[in-house]
C-alpha cells in the first residue's frame, strides 16, 4: 500500500464506541474492509450494521487483555485478507487520586492502554513482516505530554506508548512497516462523557476520525489534534518543574 491510498483492510481495536467507531465509519466510507474488534459483540453488530457499507464491516468480539482472543481474531482478519492498517485504539482512563492509590488498578489500566498494545504489534508482526508491509497505528493521548493530578495511570500509559512507538520506528521501517501514534486532545465519546472538569477544545469523534484518516494516509508519525490542544500541551511540558506545579497545583480539587 502506498501512502495516500486509502488501506483495503483495516482492523480497528476499541471499535464498539467512541473513536474507534467513528473510525470504522470513515475508513468504511473511503472503501475499505474493516473488521472490528471489542468486549461487546451486541454493540460491535450494531456498529458494523450501521457502516455507511455494511458490508464492508466485520466483527471480531475479544478482550485485548487477553492474549489468546487477540491471536484468534488477527489470525481470523488475517485469512481473509491482509491487514493493512492495524489501528490499536482500545483504551480506557480511571482516575487515580491518593485515598484509592492501588497498584493493582494502575496494572488493569496498564493492561488495557499499554500491554495490549504490545501483545497486538507482537501477534502482528510475523505477518507483516513476511509481506514486508502494512502500518500500525497506536492511539495515545496529549495527556501523556506531562503527569496531570488524578492521572497518573493514564498519563503514564500514554507517555510510554509514545515512547515504544519512537523506538520501534527505525526499526519497523527497515522492514517496510510503517508505525504512527495518535496523540488526541479531548473527544467527545462516552469515556469523556463520565468527565466533570472542563475539557478545553473538545471535538467530535468524527471530526477525529476524519483528521486520524487523513494524517495517516499522508504518512503522518506523530498525530495530535487539536492543534490549539496540542500547543497548550507542549508548552505545559516545556515550562521549568515549578512553573508546572504553579498549574498543577490550581488543578486540584
Ligand atoms: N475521548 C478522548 O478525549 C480521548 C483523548 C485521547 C485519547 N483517547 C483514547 O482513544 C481511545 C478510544 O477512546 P474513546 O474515547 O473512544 O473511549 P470509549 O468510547 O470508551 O471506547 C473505548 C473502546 O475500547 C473498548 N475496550 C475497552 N476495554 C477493552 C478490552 N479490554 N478489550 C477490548 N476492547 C476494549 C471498548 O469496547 P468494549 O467495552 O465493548 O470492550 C470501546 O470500544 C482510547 O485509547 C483513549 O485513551 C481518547
Amino acid at each position: 500500500m502506498s501512502i495516500s491510498q486509502t488501506p483495503k483492510h483495516v482492523w480497528i481495536t476499541g471499535a464498539s464506541s467512541g473513536l474507534g467507531a467513528a473510525l470504522a465509519n470513515t475508513y468504511a466510507a473511503a472503501g475499505a474492509q474493516v473488521a472490528l474488534t471489542a468486549r461487546s459483540r451486541d454493540r460491535l453488530d450494531a456498529c458494523a450494521a450501521a457502516l455507511p457499507t455494511p458490508g464492508r464491516g466485520s466483527v471480531y468480539a475479544a478482550d485485548v487483555t487477553e492474549r489468546n482472543e487477540l491471536f484468534k481474531a488477527i489470525n481470523a482478519i488475517e485469512k481473509i485478507a491482509p491487514i493493512d492498517l492495524a489501528i490499536l485504539n482500545a483504551g480506557t482512563y480511571t482516575p487515580t487520586n491518593l485515598d484509592e492509590w492501588s497498584t493493582e488498578s494502575i496494572r488493569d489500566l496498564f493492561e488495557i492502554n499499554f500491554f495490549s498494545v504490545t501483545t497486538s504489534i507482537e501477534l502482528l508482526l510475523p505477518y507483516m513482516r513476511a509481506r514486508r508491509r502494512g502500518h500500525i497505528a497506536v492511539v495515545a493521548s496529549v495527556a501523556g505530554d506531562i503527569g496531570l493530578p488524578y492521572a497518573a495511570s493514564y498519563s503514564a500509559s500514554k507517555a510510554a506508548l509514545n515512547r515504544i512507538c519512537q523506538s520501534l520506528r527505525a526499526e519497523l521501517e527497515r522492514e517496510g512497516i510503517r508505525i504512527s501514534v495518535i496523540n488526541p486532545g479531548f473527544v467527545r465519546t462516552p469515556l469523556t462523557s463520565r468527565n466533570t472538569f472542563p475539557m478545553p477544545f473538545l471535538i467530535d469523534a468524527n471530526r477525529a476520525a476524519d483528521i486520524i484518516r487523513d494524517k495517516l494516509s499522508r504518512g503522518h508519525f506523530n498525530i495530535r489534534f487539536p492543534w490549539q490542544m496540542s500547543v497548550a500541551m507542549r508548552l505545559l511540558a516545556a515550562l521549568p518543574p515549578s512553573l508546572t506545579l504553579l498549574l498543577t497545583r490550581r488543578m486540584l480539587r
